[in-house]
């Protein structure tokens, strides 16, 4: 193994930062080599937003769900998907915008998400520590206002950045088998492997819980999976010009 994918098997999210700063041309460093990630048809469709004000990363806590970490990390990007820009092409190009398609959704979106990772990488290369924040969909909408967020333009995550300041047990993953199929979808042999995957996440839990509460990944994530997930998000994106057609 080499030390790229040494360090890739290492990952784990940080929710305690020291109180380090990040230097500038670090945090430049991190970003670039974030652009450097592939983007759909080379249309760059990532915008950050770096938040410092104190008062602003207080309210981000607040929409997120109560996640003191997003106050108290070294720095606080918002990772938005961005059409607006795409549009201000097509302004300079003098060609009318189409707007509302979901593959120009999905495009977005997916760029965000490779820009990003590509930011943790880098970040965790540098032995910084990283928590993405999906929390920040829980108000979309106040999270939009807080920081001017345009038409086609939505924030994909938060993402919580600085030096790790606590030592965090990785946590497992699937069997590969379950993950990786050969030539065709099949769910062959998927459950005994849930089955057995779901006492190593028990293990897991307990040794980071304490004993009491018992959690297994299928519990986990039929509880998920179970209910509804966020539904004011399609009518936020719809108002947003995502997602028409
Ligand atoms: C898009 C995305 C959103 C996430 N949102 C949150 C969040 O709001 N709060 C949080 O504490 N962790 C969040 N996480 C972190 C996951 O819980 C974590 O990655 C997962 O449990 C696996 O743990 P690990 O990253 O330590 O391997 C998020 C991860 C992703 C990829």
């Amino acid at each position: 193994m080499n030390e790229v994918i040494k360090l890739l098997k290492s990952h784990r999210s940080i929710r305690k930062f020291g109180d380090q700063p990040i230097a500038p041309e670090i945090l430049d460093e991190l970003l670039t080599a974030g652009q450097a990630a592939a983007t759909s048809s080379f249309i760059e469709a990532s915008t950050v937003i770096r938040v410092c004000n104190p008062e602003t990363r207080q309210k981000l806590v607040e929409y997120s769900g109560g996640q003191h970490y997003v106050a108290s990390a070294a720095e606080f990007l918002v990772f938005c998907a961005d059409l607006s820009r795409a549009g201000m092409c097509c302004d300079m190009q003098n060609v009318e915008q189409e707007k509302g398609f979901t593959e120009h959704f999905i495009i977005a979106t997916v760029d965000v998400a490779l820009m990003a990772q590509n930011v943790t990488i880098a970040a965790e290369s540098l032995g910084l520590g990283i928590c993405y924040i999906g929390g920040l969909r829980n108000n979309p909408q106040g999270v939009s206002e807080l920081l001017d967020l345009p038409d086609q333009v939505y924030p994909v995550f938060g993402y919580c950045l600085g030096y790790p300041d606590q030592d965090v047990d990785l946590r497992p993953r699937l069997p590969l088998a379950v993950v990786l199929k050969q030539e065709r979808y099949n769910t062959k042999g998927d459950q005994d492997a849930i089955t057995g995957y779901d006492k190593i996440v028990e293990q897991y839990y307990e040794k980071r819980l304490g004993g009491g509460k018992s959690m297994t990944w299928s519990k986990q994530v039929a509880g998920l999976a179970g209910k509804e997930a966020r539904p004011h998000m399609l009518p936020y994106l719809q108002s947003k010009g995502f997602l028409k057609r």
